[in-house]
């Protein structure tokens, strides 16, 4: 942290306390990838070294800040929806401080909208200035005016801002920031900015001390991962990232998302078959089973090739299970094309599947692409999609009653009020145990399959 950053720190701290009578309270409410989680905790980071502490109610909070997401549209609604809620709120508590972030705001009409919209929102501030909110907080509290900072993204990456992390047993680590694919639907090149690689040094310091604290799992972060290394003056791709932290001691899960197809190679599926810490489970997006439709999106991979892929990791890895995310109703797909995402998806069996109806986003290439298939048309395809996807999982499921699995405890499921844990390829496993389990590994035997999770025993 430099200087400047540290006199802002205090100067906050004090000013806040005067202003909540006592110690304030922070709500950061985060939507979206996991990146944007990782921002929230750094969002955190800097909040709890400015004296604040944190809660998840709104009339509690002192100070609520809206990390958003805009990857479809309904993200964007939802906050619109949420943050123009706080109206009444911030009427009867004037002190209350309001800031907008995230990918949203990296949109500059976007932002204009949500400056102009919402007349009570203190602070408006894109993805690129996530660090200087100790200073901004301070402008809005000194001066009592509003703050809008849309920075241009730096050269290099800040490595000294503070982390509070969510969870005690699993953590997010960055390993990349930004994405060069342009994907013709998808609007992340345009508010995270280009690629670029944190140091590998770096990489491994933060995961060995999480390992050396406890944690059991890390998960490293990108948008495309296997363009790991691209502009770094050390010589490292993904798989050799891989294969450095796998050497670390412990007894610990490094996973690690998203994998885009055109960049994963054999090698690293080589380097996850021959690690002591990767499970053998990879999320890896199709997004199309259908040529042309592969085209039109700029994917820059075709389905033979996203088949040999699985085919590969399969060969090297005979138990990896697979995760990926589809779109339904990109702009002039078919009926007939969609059938060849549904026979890819057949063929593959992912245990999980993130589907999404297509969402036009303002500023990219397929946005302005004729789309004749209306929407209700789209959300039957959509669930078309879901039932065939279902029968696999439940199909998945199934496989394993009668095996042993070795399960990351997470939490308590609500609705059954059993522990609730993952194994290695990723799937849920619900089983009868103490809270001490909570963020431990244990050995379960799986005792019965039930929809898209399974039923389990501990040993
Ligand atoms: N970098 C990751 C994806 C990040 S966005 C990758 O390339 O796989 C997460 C998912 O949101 C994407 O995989 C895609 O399936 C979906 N998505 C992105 N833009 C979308 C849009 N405009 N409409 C619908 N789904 C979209
Ligand atoms: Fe979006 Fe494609 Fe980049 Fe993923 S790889 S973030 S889908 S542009
Ligand atoms: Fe959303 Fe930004 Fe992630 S647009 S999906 S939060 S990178």
């Amino acid at each position: 942290m430099n200087e400047d950053m540290t006199a802002y720190i205090s100067g906050v701290g004090e000013l806040m306390r005067v202003r909540a009578g006592g110690a304030p309270l922070a709500y950061v409410r985060t939507y979206g990838c996991q990146q944007n989680v990782a921002d929230g905790e750094k969002i955190k980071g800097l909040l709890y070294e400015m004296g604040f502490g944190f809660t998840d109610s709104d009339s509690e909070a002192d100070l609520i800040i809206f990390n958003t997401c805009a990857v479809r549209e309904h993200a964007e609604d939802r906050v619109f929806g949420n943050v123009g809620a706080l109206k009444n709120l911030k009427r009867r508590k004037p002190g209350l401080i309001i800031g907008v972030c995230g990918c949203m705001t990296e949109q500059p009409e976007v932002a204009k909208r949500l400056q102009k919209t919402f007349p009570f929102v203190n602070l408006v501030f894109g993805t690129h200035v996530l660090h200087r909110l100790p200073e901004m907080l301070y402008e809005v509290l000194s001066e009592s005016q509003r703050v809008l900072l849309l920075g241009h993204e730096e050269k290099t990456i800040r490595e000294d801002v503070p982390i509070r992390r969510d969870g005690k047993s699993r953590a997010w680590v960055t390993a990349m920031y930004g994405c060069d694919n342009f994907c013709s639907y998808c609007i992340v090149p345009y508010v995270r900015g280009r690629e670029k690689s944190r140091r590998p040094d770096d990489i491994y310091s933060e995961c060995r001390t999480l390992v050396e604290s406890g944690y059991k799992e890390i998960t490293l972060l990108g948008q495309n991962v296997n363009s790991y290394g691209k502009g770094l003056s050390e010589k490292i791709n993904f798989a050799g990232l891989l294969s450095r932290l796998d050497s670390i001691d412990g007894d610990f899960r490094l996973r690690f998302m998203t994998s885009h197809p055109k960049d994963a190679s054999k090698e690293l599926f080589d380097a996850m078959a021959g690690s002591k810490h990767i499970p053998h489970h990879i999320h890896l997006p199709f997004q199309s089973g259908n040529d042309r439709v592969l085209r039109e999106m700029n994917r820059r991979y075709d389905r033979e090739k996203y088949l040999s892929l699985i085919e590969y990791a399969r060969r090297v890895m005979p138990d990896v299970t697979f995760t990926s995310d589809v779109i339904v109703g990109f702009p002039g797909e078919t009926y007939e094309e969609f059938q060849d995402t549904l026979s890819l998806i057949r063929e593959v069996e992912f245990v999980n599947l993130f589907t999404f109806i297509y969402s036009p986003r303002p500023g990219t290439k397929a946005a302005g692409r004729p789309d004749p298939v209306p929407h209700e048309e789209k959300t039957e395809w959509f669930a078309e999609l879901l039932k065939v996807q279902e029968e696999i999982a439940v199909n998945n499921c199934k496989k394993l009653v009668g095996s042993r699995q070795r399960v990351l405890v997470e939490d308590r499921d609500g609705k059954s009020g059993l522990l609730s844990g993952r194994t290695q390829g990723s799937l849920v496993v619900l089983f009868s145990g103490d809270d001490s389990l909570i963020g431990e590994f244990a050995e379960v035997e799986v005792t019965e399959a039930k929809g898209w999770s399974l039923r389990g025993q501990k040993i």
